[in-house]
């Protein structure tokens, strides 16, 4: 089955998901970005890029990092920015995704940046695009369900090979529940296309999916043993709006096992750098003294998204 995210010269049309991205279009993205970054530091922050196209930004879930990140990018290529009020819309009436979509592609839309909380809406849109004949309208996913979330995956990646240059011979830990997590996906598929040495997936097992040995890494279900010689801690929180049923005894007691405090990052290597796509939930899966510390590299993700954004939508849009 061809890969909807690309046109039959394997260019980028829709991102949709780390998953099946052959490894030069990954590098390709974060090749860009870097150019993008030195943009980011000049006085003048514009490029014309994507003059004249609109983007419109479709949040069905909240967010503040992607949201607003995708809205900078969007405005420093100098396109016009829409952030539609999904509370206020008609979606609220009634009116089904597939027909907003219709009515704002009436209304010249270039480009789609979709968050949604079911797992597969933005390939249902693409997939419309697609039969309406509409493949110069593009469908960015900005996070969908537990399924994906490529442009977290991607900042994720740009922000590991800032700090360690080299994917091979890295080991990297996911820490905590990966059975909810999008970004946990689009990580691991990322880190294996990128060719990682080691991926290690760290949780409880009631936050681990079944089959996550099927995704070529390692489990462990005790932190310390996980995280012991490490180059690279992922921390997820615990998405809590997505769990069905109580899967863990409380908050301190997860902490207790899986909150990583500075006695238990001095595990990893000396050099590790901390890593989480946010929101933090502190004291929760991490201690205040780890996400403020030396080894975080929390807030350089958010900024390295800018950039990661950009260099999406501009190769989307064809440049
Ligand atoms: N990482 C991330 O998706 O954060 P937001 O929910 O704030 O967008």
């Amino acid at each position: 089955m061809p890969n909807p995210q690309l046109d039959a010269n394997g260019g980028l049309i829709h991102l949709l998901s780390t998953e099946g991205l052959p490894r030069e279009v990954l590098t390709h993205i974060l090749d860009t970005a870097s150019s993008f970054l030195e943009v980011s530091d000049r006085d003048v922050k514009k490029v014309p890029l994507l003059r004249g196209k609109s983007v419109f930004n479709l949040f069905f879930e909240n967010s503040t990092r992607t949201r607003t990140t995708f809205e900078i990018a969007a405005k420093r290529l100098s396109a016009d920015v829409i952030n539609l009020d999904v509370g206020r819309s008609s979606t609220a009436k009634g009116e089904t995704l597939l027909d907003t979509i219709d009515n704002l592609v009436a209304m010249h839309a270039d480009m789609f940046v979709v968050r949604h909380a079911s797992s597969g809406a933005p390939y249902l849109i693409a997939e419309h695009l697609r039969r309406a004949r509409r493949e110069d309208v593009h469908v960015v996913n900005a996070g969908d369900g537990r399924h994906a979330h490529p442009t977290q995956g991607l900042l994720d990646m740009y922000t590991i090979r800032h700090f360690k240059k080299d994917f091979s011979g890295l080991t990297v830990a996911i820490v905590g529940d990966i059975l909810h997590s999008r970004v946990a996906r689009s990580d691991i598929h990322a880190l294996a296309t990128l060719g990682a040495g080691e991926v290690r997936a760290i949780g409880p097992q009631t936050l681990l999916p079944t089959a996550i040995g099927r995704m070529g890494v390692r489990v462990f279900n005790d932190l310390a043993e996980g995280i012991r010689g490490c180059d690279v801690v992922i921390m997820l929180r615990l998405q809590n709006e997505r769990m069905n049923g109580a899967l863990l005894p409380s908050a301190g007691e997860y902490f207790k096992c899986y909150g990583l405090t500075p006695e238990i990052l001095s595990l990893a290597r000396p050099d590790a750098i901390v890593m989480h796509p946010g929101p933090m939930n502190r004291g929760v899966e991490i201690d205040s003294g780890v996400a403020d510390g030396p080894q975080a590299v929390i807030l350089s993700q958010v900024t390295f998204g800018i950039a990661v954004r950009m260099a999406v939508m501009s190769i989307l849009a064809g440049n």
